[in-house]
């Protein structure tokens, strides 16, 4: 868990689409333990918690390294327990099982919209968080998309490419007022 009681700690200016760093394959971190990405990660929860949203991934402010957070609300948490705010360092993200689910998904480097996109229901995730311990858990629904989402920012991939059907992407009053049903799971 990230503790914010950092009394350094800043809000980030937050990249758009179209900014080439959304498109960068991110550098790995080499010391995870070294205080700039300490640092960087307290920027980044106090980053998130202003902007409002469940993730965000480190080129989205502007730095080019394989880490990201994440949290699940227990909203969002679908019965299974809430999770609170993660940092991930070097992720790696492995498929588990062939299910593929399509589910609503927001980014905070694409205002506004929403778009509904394809990922797989259950994966592993590994990587180092942010008191220095590894991380090996395998996660599902909500929490398994969240984390495909902020993964893919560290390849330089958005959500509207991994989209498969367009009818699906819009804005998110119009897509919350209508919330169309979406089409059952499909195997990959
Ligand atoms: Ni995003």
């Amino acid at each position: 868990m990230l503790r914010a009681n950092y009394d350094f700690m800043a809000i980030l200016k937050i990249a758009r689409m179209g900014h080439p760093v959304l498109l960068a394959p991110a550098q790995k971190v080499v010391d995870p333990a070294a205080p700039e990405v300490t640092r960087l990660i307290a920027d980044m929860a106090e980053t998130l918690a202003d902007a409002g949203g469940v993730g965000l991934a480190a080129p989205q402010v502007h730095e080019s390294l394989r880490l990201f957070i994440y949290k699940v609300p227990a909203a969002r948490a679908e019965g299974a327990d809430e999770i609170p705010l993660t940092a991930v360092i070097n992720p790696v993200v492995t498929p588990v099982g062939t299910e593929i689910a399509l589910g609503w998904e927001g980014c905070l480097s694409i205002p506004g919209l929403r778009a509904a996109v394809p990922r797989f229901e259950r994966i592993r995730l590994t990587g180092i968080a942010a008191d220095g311990l590894p991380i090996e858990k395998e996660v599902s629904g909500f929490e398994a998309r969240v984390v495909q989402h902020e993964a893919d920012h560290l390849d330089g991939v958005l959500y509207t490419m991994r989209m498969s059907d367009f009818r699906f992407f819009g804005f998110n009053e119009e897509t919350m007022r209508y919330e169309l049903p979406l089409p059952k799971v499909r195997m990959a």
